[in-house]
C-alpha cells in the first residue's frame, strides 16, 4: 500500500522491503512526500549498512560515517535503535555505543561536539540492527509522520493515524461516497477519512525535521511554503456526510475535540449510540469501518464475553442494508462471531497487534412480501 501511494506522488526507482519502501528522490520529491504520504511512519535519509559484531562493532560503524557533512556543533541529535535478532537485548545500549562513535566523530573532524536532546533534536539518528546488518539513517521528518499536528485528545486505544489511512486505502475510500465508524473512539478514522474527502494534505500542519537542517532549510522553506500553499488550495468541502459514533461519552468529547481541530466539525455528525442496538443511519449508504474492541484487555465475560459482542454486532450490521464495511479484527475469534463471510482480508499490524481488515460487500435489504393478488373476475 505505501509503495502504490508513494507511486502516486511520483516517486522513482521503488523497492519494496520488509517493512520499508526504497526509493530515489531530490528534494522537492522528498518534500512532496513528507507533506502527502498518509500512510509512511517515516522518512529515512540511509547513511550506510554495516556489518557489526559485538560492541566494538557498534561503534566503529558509527565513528566511520562522516557525520560532519550533516551535523554541526550546534545542531542537537539523537539515536534511536531498534533491533531483531540481534545479539544485543538492549537498544538504549546499541543507542549508547552508537552515539559514542558519533560524538568521537565530530569531536575529532570539528573540535567540539553537538549536544544530545532525546526531546526535540535537530538530527533524529535511527538504526536498524537485524541481526549483524546494521543501518544508520538520518529521519528527515522529526516526529513520526502519523503525527499530522491536529490531534488533540486520546481515548484507551487509539490507532495510529497511519493505520487508519492504511484501512482506508485498502477499503478502496477515495472520499466520495458517505462513510460511519458506529466505535468511533478518538476519532482516527474519522479524521482520516474527513482529510481524503476534503482534500487536506496530511503534513500540512506540521514541520519537518529538515526545515532546521543547515544543509536543507534555505531551499527547503520556499518548496515547503510552495507545497502547503498549493494543498491548502485543493482542499474542497466533503461532498457525503461522515457519521462518528460510540457509547462512550469520553470517545465521543475526544472525537469531537480532535474533528474540531482538524479543521471538520462542518463535514462529521457526532452521535451517542450503542452499535449493538442503533439503527443504521438515515441517508444513503456507502462505507462503513471501524476499529471494534479487540478484547486485549479483558474484563468481565473475557473472551466468551467478546465471542458474544462480536456475534452481536454482526447481527446488528446485518440491517445496515447497502453499506459495504471493513472492520479491523485483532482478536481471532472475531471472524466466525461476527458470522459473515469476508469478501477481502488485508493484513495489517497495529502497533503490536497482528490484525486482519475484514472486508464485506454491501448486502440488499430483503425484498417486501408481495401483496396477495385476487383472481380476476370472469
Ligand atoms: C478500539 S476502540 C476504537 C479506537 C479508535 N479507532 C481510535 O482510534 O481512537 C473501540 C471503541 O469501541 C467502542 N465501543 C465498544 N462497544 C461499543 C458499542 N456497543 N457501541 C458503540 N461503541 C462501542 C468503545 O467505546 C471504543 O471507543
Amino acid at each position: 500500500m505505501l509503495a502504490a501511494e508513494l507511486e502516486s506522488l511520483g516517486a522513482k526507482r521503488l523497492r519494496q522491503d520488509r517493512g520499508g519502501v526504497r526509493f530515489m528522490a531530490a528534494l522537492d520529491e522528498i518534500l512532496k512526500v513528507c507533506v502527502h504520504s498518509r500512510i509512511a511512519m517515516r522518512v529515512l535519509y540511509p547513511m550506510g549498512t554495516f556489518t557489526s559484531e559485538g560492541a566494538d562493532g557498534l561503534y566503529e560503524a558509527a565513528h566511520g560515517v562522516p557525520w560532519e557533512e550533516w551535523l554541526t556543533p550546534k545542531t542537537t541529535f539523537s539515536v534511536d535503535a531498534t533491533l531483531k535478532n540481534s545479539e544485543h537485548d538492549h537498544s538504549g545500549f546499541v543507542a549508547l555505543k552508537l552515539k559514542d562513535g558519533i560524538v568521537d566523530r565530530l569531536r575529532e573532524k570539528l573540535g567540539s561536539r553537538p549536544d544530545v536532546d532525546s526531546r526535540d533534536p535537530v538530527f533524529r539518528i535511527v538504526a536498524h540492527l537485524s541481526g549483524k546488518s546494521l543501518t544508520l539513517s538520518l529521519d528527515l521528518c522529526g516526529d513520526p509522520l502519523f503525527m499530522r499536528g491536529t490531534k488533540q485528545a486520546q481515548t484507551i486505544a487509539p490507532l495510529k493515524e497511519t493505520v487508519a489511512a492504511a484501512m482506508l486505502q485498502a477499503a478502496g475510500y477515495a472520499g466520495d461516497e458517505p462513510l460511519a465508524d458506529p466505535m468511533c473512539g478518538s476519532g482516527t478514522i474519522i479524521t482520516e477519512a474527513g482529510a481524503i474527502a476534503t482534500r487536506r494534505a496530511p503534513g500540512v500542519s506540521r514541520g519537518f525535521a529538515l526545515e532546521r537542517w543547515p544543509q536543507f532549510s534555505i531551499a527547503a522553506r520556499p518548496l515547503l511554503d510552495d507545497l502547503r500553499r498549493e494543498a491548502r488550495a485543493a482542499q474542497r468541502p466533503a461532498p457525503h456526510p461522515l457519521l462518528a459514533s460510540d457509547y462512550d461519552v469520553d470517545a465521543l468529547t475526544a472525537t469531537t475535540r480532535n474533528v474540531a481541530s482538524a479543521g471538520l466539525k462542518d463535514f462529521v455528525r457526532i452521535e451517542e449510540a450503542d452499535v449493538l442496538h442503533a439503527p443504521p443511519p438515515e441517508g444513503p449508504p456507502g462505507l462503513l469501518i471501524t476499529n471494534p474492541p479487540y478484547g486485549e484487555r479483558l474484563g468481565s465475560g473475557g473472551q466468551k464475553g467478546m465471542k458474544s459482542f462480536f456475534y452481536g454486532l454482526g447481527t446488528s450490521l446485518a440491517n445496515w442494508h447497502g453499506w459495504r464495511m471493513a472492520l479491523l479484527a485483532g482478536n481471532p475469534a472475531f471472524e466466525s462471531a461476527f458470522h459473515r463471510k469476508p469478501s477481502k482480508r488485508t493484513a495489517l499490524w497495529n502497533g503490536a497487534i497482528e490484525c486482519e481488515l475484514l472486508q464485506y460487500q454491501a448486502r440488499a435489504a430483503p425484498a417486501a412480501p408481495t401483496p396477495p393478488t385476487t383472481p380476476a373476475a370472469e
